[in-house]
Formats: C-alpha cells, sequence, structure tokens
C-alpha cells in the first residue's frame, strides 16, 4: 500500500496527531485485539484534531476475516471503534480492507498457530490493488 500511495509508514508512538492534517489521505490499521485495532492506534485516533475534508482509510489483520462468520461470530463489527473516532474527528473514510493475519493468542499458540504465513503473496497482491483503487 505504502508502495502505490507512495506513502510514509509510522507508528501511532511516532505521529505527532497535529502533522497528520497536512495529508489529504490517511490510512490507520493495525491487527485486532479483542475485536478491535491496537489500543495505541485507538489512543492516536482520540488525539487527533478536528479536520474537514480529509480522507482516511482502514486496515486490519485478524485471525477471522473481517465481515466472515465464524462460530456463530460476526466479525465486521472489528473496525467499528477506529472508524467512529475517525469519523466524529471529521475523516470521511473512503474504504476498508482486512485480511487474515497469523495468530498465536489462546488455544491457537499451542498448535503453533493458525494462519501460518498469512499475511501471504496473495493477501499482499490484494493490498496492492486496494491502494491503487483507492489512488484512482
Ligand atoms: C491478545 C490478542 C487478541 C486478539 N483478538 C482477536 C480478535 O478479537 N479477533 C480476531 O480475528 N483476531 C484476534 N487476534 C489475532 C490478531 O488480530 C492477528 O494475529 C493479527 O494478525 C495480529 O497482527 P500483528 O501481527 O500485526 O500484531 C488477537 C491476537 C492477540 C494476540
Amino acid at each position: 500500500m505504502s508502495k502505490v500511495l507512495d506513502a510514509e509508514i509510522k507508528t501511532p508512538q511516532q505521529t505527532n496527531p497535529e502533522e497528520l492534517q497536512q495529508f489529504d489521505l490517511v490510512g490507520f490499521g493495525s491487527g485486532i485485539f479483542d475485536e478491535k485495532h491496537h489500543e495505541s492506534l485507538l489512543e492516536l485516533a482520540d488525539k487527533l484534531p478536528q479536520v474537514t475534508d480529509k480522507k482516511a482509510f482502514i486496515f486490519s489483520t485478524s485471525f477471522i476475516g473481517v465481515n466472515s462468520h465464524v462460530f456463530g461470530k460476526v466479525s465486521s463489527k472489528f473496525h467499528t471503534a477506529l472508524r467512529e473516532k475517525l469519523q466524529s474527528k471529521g475523516y470521511s473514510v473512503i474504504d476498508e480492507f482486512n485480511c487474515k493475519g497469523f495468530n498465536t493468542n489462546r488455544i491457537y499458540g499451542r498448535f503453533g498457530g493458525i494462519n501460518k504465513g498469512r499475511p501471504n503473496r496473495e493477501d499482499l497482491k490484494h493490498a496492492e490493488e486496494f491502494a491503487t483503487k483507492l489512488k484512482e
């Protein structure tokens, strides 16, 4: 995504919330932890100044794919906390991306983890296509 968009990658800790105002499009993403993005990213979203006319996109990796139903569990809410925070700061969230990520949480760690090798080559291709669509 960063190559396609010619974008700098920064951790929340490296990011001054004020400086994000200078960009027309900002992507926010992390793994999903307990059905939300990483707390450091949610904290950054809380510190963002109010903006007008700025676009954002959201991405994540997770054990269960976003928008899938596994064990009767609907995962589409994984992006909700971050999306609502960004929208409340005035960002228009134009698109969202998710793919599976390697997980060793809970019982899965005992069996060497689940979703080994994810994101894989195909996931990265989808991420690239997603970024190309954003750019267009
Ligand atoms: C403490 C913890 C909680 C997690 N909670 C969820 C969850 O609620 N839903 C899910 O699909 N994956 C969950 N995962 C799996 C992660 O989202 C997945 O492994 C992700 O790819 C981690 O990203 P990272 O490698 O960039 O840290 C959890 C993982 C950990 C360690």
